[in-house]
Order: structure tokens, then C-alpha cells, then sequence
């Protein structure tokens, strides 16, 4: 097999596990197969960069090249539905369409209405060529490049699938309520807004510049419309039957009804089992099943006749707003939390619920006393969605206000571009933000000392015992237990804990500083980037860019955060009590490649990919990902990529073999391997 045929049998086989995994739900191979042919993909096809290929399974995990979106006009216009609440608007619409088709027998396609953002998908020759979002219905925005990283969406159809040349089919792109709550606790950690429902998140995601975001939040897909000159069926369940085996995600609980009873069964069966669905739905849409009939039925200005949605009742409770709070976390930002007089809302009391900011609580324009409208809107942050203003009587209560000064300390709040948040940007004086430093610092995954706890840090700034973190470590156990003995068992649990923490690896001191957007995750690999504080401190943004998933945004904060005096300070006295602020050195070979910037490039023959780049640090060198003129040399395997060749060539850096590079270090290179005749 030539690298070419490898190359395309490990994109049909990857593309085939892809399907299995993501629209079958049920795997054909393990994690570790997979990533193990993903990597000779990913590695074959740098080698090759003459075969690259936009629909490759590697182009998933998307670039960080920011794309700006092309407006393109749909050729057939993205028209919405009509909506309905009750069931005697579904029998309207039930009657118009009989009469419309003039007693003509006709049937109904039942499906659920999700409850994402729409996507028009257009495939050429079995192959995805563009995504675009509805946008106006009339022109959206080209999103092809976040598409591909939606591993339910294929790429490529199979070869011998009986689809039309040309196509389009659309759908709603969404955020599985799981992927949406494991993002939401990944932004409340770092204290950053939330995303108010998987729609929201799901679109945020998707009008996201930078495909490598989109392809960390785990979206799917599915689809319900299908178009084109020529379709398989007359039917529309019959399209989206045969969509679904040229290998599209469409959903299994569509129905065709031939009486009205139908749908209402339909309806009802669905209106309690949509909670167990893995994404979010709002309502079920009935389409009058043949095209030819939804064509003599046609269109109104805005929607078609043969098609309407019916939106579920939301799970929305009623309830009298008492007054707001104004939260201050630990980067400064400050939440509105309304209190609200309790009240049930599926299945469980609720009597606060967060207004995310400013902009929400002027939107809602709520007064004390209020009658408000709460609805859950992940299965998790009950919101207030509205004010029932025909309850509001003359006594209307005093107007919620979001205030101007921190309710804290009293400084003037500000608000940074392009953020929703507001903040208190008094982060020296100001005691939540202290406090909420303090519990970051001693939380598990920070330095872990477990034996403190929030009240515990409470009664500490509150007797003046602390102002910051590192007044932890001066603490006795007399400053704790104070006169009374029966303390001190405690005192000496807290202080031993205090003690342990010191041993904590610089990676998690690192994100125990809580400096903005750097979460455990970047934490660990920064540190292991640059080993030590002092590199650190000293680094510049290209340096951090080079650390995978690290970003512009990081870069910046943690560059922003070294360079203020009172944490330049704040260091010194962690280093000074004894903090990790380096990683240790990792068993050392030798220096031989000591203050070497090393690229790994192609396959080799002696040892993998991973296992050089343990090499090269055992020596002290650096591997790096991409050539520079800070590049010491390539150490180049078999099939590197002409174009990293040419950039070496042109920068004058050496390109070294396997075996130079091995001869260098001093591990014996045998010139050939061993062939079966020589073994003999
Ligand atoms: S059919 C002309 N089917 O609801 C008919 N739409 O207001 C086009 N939606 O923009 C839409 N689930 O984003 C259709 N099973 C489904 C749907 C669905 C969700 C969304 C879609 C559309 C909106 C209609």
C-alpha cells in the first residue's frame, strides 16, 4: 500500500468509526484504536501536504486561525415555522390542510422540534461542501469550518450510497444537556458567565471565530428537511428514512399519523418523555407528508401551509420577587440573585434565581413585589423569564436598580469591552474577592488543604488572622485555637494541612494563584512548558502561544497578572514560605541539548514521536511545535512535509537525521535495521 492508499484507508476507516460512535451510538473500536490511527493520519498527511483533503476526519478538532464569516444566500430561503400552543390550533391546522387538499387522503409526519440553532448542509458528489446558518432565511453566515468539527455530521457519504450528485439538508445543530452542564461548571469555575440554556450555548458556540473552540464543546446534530432537484420519495419521512442510511443523524421517534388522534397521541407520549432526552426539545412540528401535496399547499409570506410547530408548555412557575443580591465572586464580578418567595418548579422548591447581569435585569425592568415567571432553564439555573405586568397594581414596588458601587466595599464598579459581566475591580480590599481568593487557593484541586473550610477562612479574616494566601503559612497553632484548649486538636489538624500544602507541584500552586482563565487544565500545561516561575515571569506571548491550548486570551491575563507589583510580591512570600515554584527537574540524562528549541518532524524508525520528545527533555532540550528562526535544529523522520523542509531551508536551520540525532546524543544508531536475513 503506498502512503497515498494508507492515507485514504485510514480516513473511509476513520470516518466509518466516527459515524458508528457519534449517530449509531454504539462503537466499533476503542478510544485507543481510534487515536492510534487518528495520529498516522494526522502524521501521514503533514507528510503529505499535497493530499490534503478539508473533509479529512482530522480536520475535526479544528483550527485556531480566526475564520471570519462569509455571508452566503440560501439557495432555497430558510423559512420558520408557524407556532401553536393548544390543541385546537393543531386541529386547525389539521382542517386547513384537509380542505386545502380537497379530501385528498394525506398523511402527517410527526417529529420532534429541537431546540438548537438551524443549519443548511450541502453535499456535492456524497461530500460536505458548505454549512450555513439560516442567519435571515434569506442569506446566512458560512460556517463550514465549525460544522466539520460536529463529529455527528458526516464529512464524507459512503461511496456507493444511492444520494443525489447535489443536495442540501437541514437541521438543528444542539448542545446535549450534557456537554451544556459540564460547560456551564467549567465557566462557573473560572467565573465566567454562563450560558442561560444549550441553545444559547450551542449558537454561541457556532458563531464561534475559532474552530478549536467549537470543537471542544461536544456539539450534535440532527436533521429533519431535505432538498434538492431530485429526491429519492415522494415522502417526506421516506427521504429522511434514506437520508438516515446514507449515513445522517435523524431522529427515531418521527411517526407518520393518518388521523388527528394520532398526533395527539404523539403529542402527549412526548410531552413527558422529551425530559429523557439527551438534548433539548420545545415543542413537536407536524409536516403534511407528500411534497407533492406541500407543494399545492404552498406558502404564506413568512412559513409554509403544509408545516406547523406545536410548542410544549414550558415549566414555568409564578411567584412573588422579594428583593435582589448583588454577589461578589472572586475575580470581582457581581452576580444579581433574586429572592423570590419559594415556589415548585419541576419537581423541586426554588427560591433564588441568578440574573446574570446588568443588561438582563434592566431588560426584565422588575420592581420589588413583583409577580415573576421562573422556568428552568438547563435542568439546573432556575431564570426569571418575565414579569406578569397585569399583576402590578398601583403600589408598584421600588425599581430594581443594578447598582453603580461595589455592595461590598463600596468602589465603582466597571465593565470591560465585550464582556456581559460587571466588576468590582478592587481586588486588594475588597473581602469577597479576598475570601473567595483564600477558598480557590485551598480548594482540592489547588493546594488541597482540606482541614480549611469557608467558615473556617470567614473566621479568619474576620479575627484579622489573614489578609491573603500567604498569611496562611505564617499562622501558629495559638493564632488558632487562641486560649481555648479544647481547639487545639483542630488548630494542629489545620496547621499540619497548611504544612502538607507545601509539597503541592508547582502546577497546581500555579492554579491556586486564580489568576483569570486559567483553569487547572492550562495551569498544568503551562507549568510543564516552562517549568519554573522564574521562565514564566519572563515569557512572552509567542512563547505561551506555542503551548497547546493555550491561547491569546490566557497569554494576556497571566502576562497581565506577572506584571502587577502586588503579585510580583504575593510570589516572593509563597517562595519564601517554601511553595513548589518549580516542577522538578525530570530525571536528567544529560545537558547535551540544554537551551535547544527542538521540531519533530515525520515518522521514525528507532523510537516514536512521543518517545523523542521524552528523549529530547531527558537532555534538556525543548521540543517545539512549529519552526522559527528560534529553532535550533529538525529532527526530521521519514515523510517530513515539504513545506516544513522548505521553511527550515529558507531560515537556514539544520535538518538532522534520526541517526545524527542519536549519534549526538549518544545512543547507539545502528545505520540499518536489522533485516530477516541478517538475523540469521
Ligand atoms: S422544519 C419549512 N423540523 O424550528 C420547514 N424545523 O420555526 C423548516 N426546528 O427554524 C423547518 N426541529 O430551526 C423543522 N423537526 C423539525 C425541527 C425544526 C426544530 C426548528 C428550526 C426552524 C424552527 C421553525
Amino acid at each position: 500500500m503506498t502512503e497515498a492508499e494508507r492515507i485514504e484507508w485510514l480516513r473511509a476507516e476513520l470516518h466509518r468509526h466516527n459515524y458508528s460512535y457519534y449517530v449509531l451510538n454504539s462503537p466499533t473500536v476503542s478510544d485507543r484504536e481510534f487515536d492510534a490511527m487518528m495520529a498516522e493520519l494526522t502524521q501521514l498527511e503533514a507528510a503529505h501536504p499535497e493530499l490534503r483533503d478539508d473533509n479529512s476526519p482530522s480536520q475535526r478538532v479544528g483550527s485556531d486561525l480566526n475564520n471570519e464569516f462569509v455571508q452566503v444566500v440560501h439557495k432555497y430561503p430558510m423559512l420558520s415555522l408557524g407556532n401553536t400552543y393548544n390543541r385546537e390550533d393543531v386541529r386547525d391546522f389539521y382542517n386547513r390542510v384537509k380542505s386545502g387538499l380537497q379530501g385528498e387522503d394525506f398523511e402527517i409526519c410527526c417529529e420532534l422540534k429541537f431546540d438548537g440553532l438551524s443549519i443548511s448542509l450541502t453535499y456535492e458528489g456524497g461530500r460536505l461542501v458548505r454549512a450555513v446558518t439560516r442567519g435571515d432565511g434569506i442569506r446566512g453566515d458560512d460556517v463550514t469550518a465549525n460544522v466539520r468539527t460536529i463529529r455527528s455530521i458526516p464529512l464524507r457519504l459512503a461511496a456507493d450510497g444511492d444520494y443525489p450528485d447535489v443536495f442540501e439538508i437541514r437541521g438543528e445543530v444542539l448542545m446535549p444537556w450534557e456537554s451544556f452542564e459540564q460547560l456551564n461548571r467549567q465557566r462557573a469555575e473560572q467565573e465566567e458567565p454562563l450560558f442561560a440554556n444549550p441553545r444559547n450555548a450551542a449558537s454561541g458556540s457556532l458563531k464561534s471565530k475559532n474552530s478549536q473552540v467549537v470543537a471542544s464543546r461536544k456539539l450534535d446534530a440532527y436533521l429533519y428537511y431535505l432538498l434538492g432537484p431530485q429526491l429519492p420519495s415522494d415522502g417526506h419521512y421516506e427521504c429522511l428514512q434514506k437520508a438516515k442510511s446514507w449515513g445522517f443523524k435523524v431522529s427515531d421517534a418521527m411517526r407518520l399519523a393518518h388521523r388527528l388522534e394520532d398526533i395527539f397521541e404523539y403529542i402527549d407520549f412526548w410531552d413527558s418523555e422529551r425530559k429523557r432526552l439527551p438534548v433539548a426539545t420545545d415543542g413537536i412540528v407536524l409536516k403534511v407528508n407528500s411534497l407533492a401535496q406541500q407543494q399545492r399547499l404552498g406558502y404564506t409570506a413568512k412559513s409554509p401551509r403544509w408545516a406547523i410547530a406545536y410548542k410544549f408548555q414550558a415549566e414555568r412557575a409564578r411567584t412573588r420577587l422579594l428583593d435582589v443580591n448583588y454577589q461578589v465572586g472572586r475575580t470581582g464580578a457581581v452576580t444579581p440573585v433574586a429572592n423570590m418567595e419559594p415556589v415548585l418548579l419541576a419537581g423541586t422548591m426554588v427560591k433564588r434565581a441568578s440574573l446574570h447581569n446588568e443588561d438582563i435585569v434592566r431588560q426584565l425592568d422588575l420592581h420589588k413585589g413583583d409577580m415573576v415567571f421562573v422556568e428552568k432553564a438547563g435542568e439546573i439555573i432556575p431564570q426569571i423569564v418575565g414579569v406578569d405586568s397585569e399583576a402590578r397594581d398601583a403600589s408598584l414596588g421600588e425599581k430594581i436598580v443594578f447598582p453603580k458601587l461595589c455592595p461590598e466595599c463600596g468602589t465603582p464598579l466597571v465593565r470591560y469591552d465585550g464582556e456581559a459581566a460587571t466588576y468590582c475591580p478592587n481586588d486588594t480590599g475588597c473581602l469577597p474577592q479576598l475570601k473567595g481568593k483564600v477558598e480557590h487557593f485551598i480548594c482540592r484541586d489547588a493546594m488541597n488543604i482540606e482541614s480549611l473550610g469557608p467558615e473556617t477562612v470567614d473566621d479568619y479574616f474576620a479575627r484579622g488572622l489573614i489578609a491573603d494566601v500567604s498569611d496562611l503559612y505564617r499562622l501558629t497553632i495559638t493564632d488558632l485555637a487562641g486560649a481555648d484548649r479544647t481547639r487545639l486538636k483542630s488548630a494542629k489538624k489545620i496547621i499540619d494541612g497548611i504544612e502538607q500544602s507545601k509539597k503541592v507541584p508547582f502546577d497546581r500552586v500555579l492554579f491556586a494563584l486564580g489568576i483569570r482563565f486559567v483553569g487547572k487544565v492550562a495551569a498544568k500545561a503551562i507549568a510543564r512548558h516552562f517549568r519554573n516561575i522564574e521562565a514564566l515571569r519572563q515569557a512572552s506571548k509567542d512563547d505561551f502561544l506555542q503551548i497547546e491550548g493555550v491561547g491569546e486570551v490566557i497569554a494576556e491575563s497571566v502576562m497581565r497578572w506577572m506584571k502587577e507589583e502586588k503579585n510580583a510580591s504575593l510570589l516572593e512570600r509563597l517562595k519564601g514560605v517554601g511553595l513548589q515554584m518549580a516542577l522538578p527537574e525530570e530525571s536528567k540524562v544529560s545537558d547535551k541539548l540544554s537551551g535547544k528549541n527542538i521540531v519533530i518532524s515525520g515518522t521514525f524508525q528507532r523510537h516514536s514521536r512521543k518517545e523523542y520528545n521524552d528523549i529530547i527533555e531527558a537532555h534538556g532540550g525543548k521540543n517545539v511545535s512549529s519552526i522559527s528562526s528560534k529553532t535550533s535544529f529538525v529532527l526530521a523522520g521519514e515523510g517530513m512535509g515539504l513545506a516544513k523542509r522548505q521553511k527550515a531551508e529558507a531560515l537556514g536551520i539544520e535538518i538532522m537525521s534520526e541517526t545524527e540525532f542519536l549519534n549526538l546524543i549518544g545512543e547507539e544508531a545502528k545505520d540499518e535495521e536489522p533485516t530477516l536475513f541478517s538475523l540469521f
